[in-house]
């Protein structure tokens, strides 16, 4: 699903069931010495997809450590971002030589619980969300923009080190499958205060995704 909203630059391993216990690293085990089965078995699922999307780019299995604030700390020349929920899993990477920073997010298909959207959408985006549901109620707007903005922060940590808010950033959704994120907070190190991100849903489940190129193609100028 989720490689279906990433560019060719970018490789994807999903996976809706668990992976192996063994396949992970000693080296890991502290990260989830207290873990609840549930949060093992997606940690475990999360770094296996890590470590498939990896050897397509050549690097050999490792383990991936977890830096400031919970980020993946990707191998040296890679970035990359990890997603899982109940049912999804899924991790993209690349080469550092051809993008800045990645950032996905999987939800349910289905609403946001109640009082959530309040406090991450300002009474303008709320607005934009209730003229995307009159176009069309069939789709979760609200958890849309959710998961945008949790594909921003991804993209914008690795890179910043800082904390986002959600008030820190604006998402616009186009019912086309793309959203722009506007950075309402800036820093030299993103080299950007504007972000094109994607969006799907299939299957009973949401993307979206964010992909900064390290040089833009001519012809893919919108991605
Ligand atoms: C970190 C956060 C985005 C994770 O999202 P989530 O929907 O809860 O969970 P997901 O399964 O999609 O993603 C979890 C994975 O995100 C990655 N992740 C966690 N913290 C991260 C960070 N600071 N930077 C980049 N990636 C991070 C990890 O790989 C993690 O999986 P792992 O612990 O198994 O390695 C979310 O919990 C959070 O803290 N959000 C608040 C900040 C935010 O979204 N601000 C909005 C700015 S507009």
């Amino acid at each position: 699903m989720i490689g279906e909203i990433l560019p060719a630059w970018v490789t994807v391993a999903e996976m809706s069931d668990d992976a192996p216990e063994d396949t992970l690293f000693p080296e890991e085990e502290p990260l989830i010495a207290r873990a609840v089965e549930k949060r093992r078995r997606e940690f475990i699922t999360g770094r296996h997809c890590a470590r498939t999307a990896l050897a397509r780019l050549g690097v050999p299995p490792g383990p991936i450590l977890r830096g400031d604030r919970g980020a993946p700390q990707w191998p040296s020349g890679t970035i990359g971002s990890i997603t899982h929920c109940s049912g999804y899993r899924a991790a993209a990477v690349a080469t550092s030589t051809s993008g800045i920073t990645i950032g996905i997010d999987a939800e349910p298909h289905g609403l946001l619980p109640d009082g959530v959207l309040e406090t991450v959408a300002s009474p303008e985006e709320i607005a934009a969300l209730d003229r995307l549901r009159n176009g069309n109620p069939q789709v979760s707007w609200d958890r849309i923009l959710f998961s945008a903005k949790e594909s921003v922060y991804k993209a914008w940590f690795p890179l910043t080190g800082r904390w986002l808010d959600f008030t820190e950033a604006t998402v616009d959704v186009d019912p086309s499958g793309r959203f722009t994120a506007t950075l309402l907070i800036s820093d030299p190190r993103m080299g950007t205060d504007r972000l094109a991100g994607r969006w799907i849903v299939a299957d009973g489940f949401l993307a979206t995704a964010i992909a900064l190129p390290r040089v833009v193609p001519e012809h893919d100028r919108s991605m």
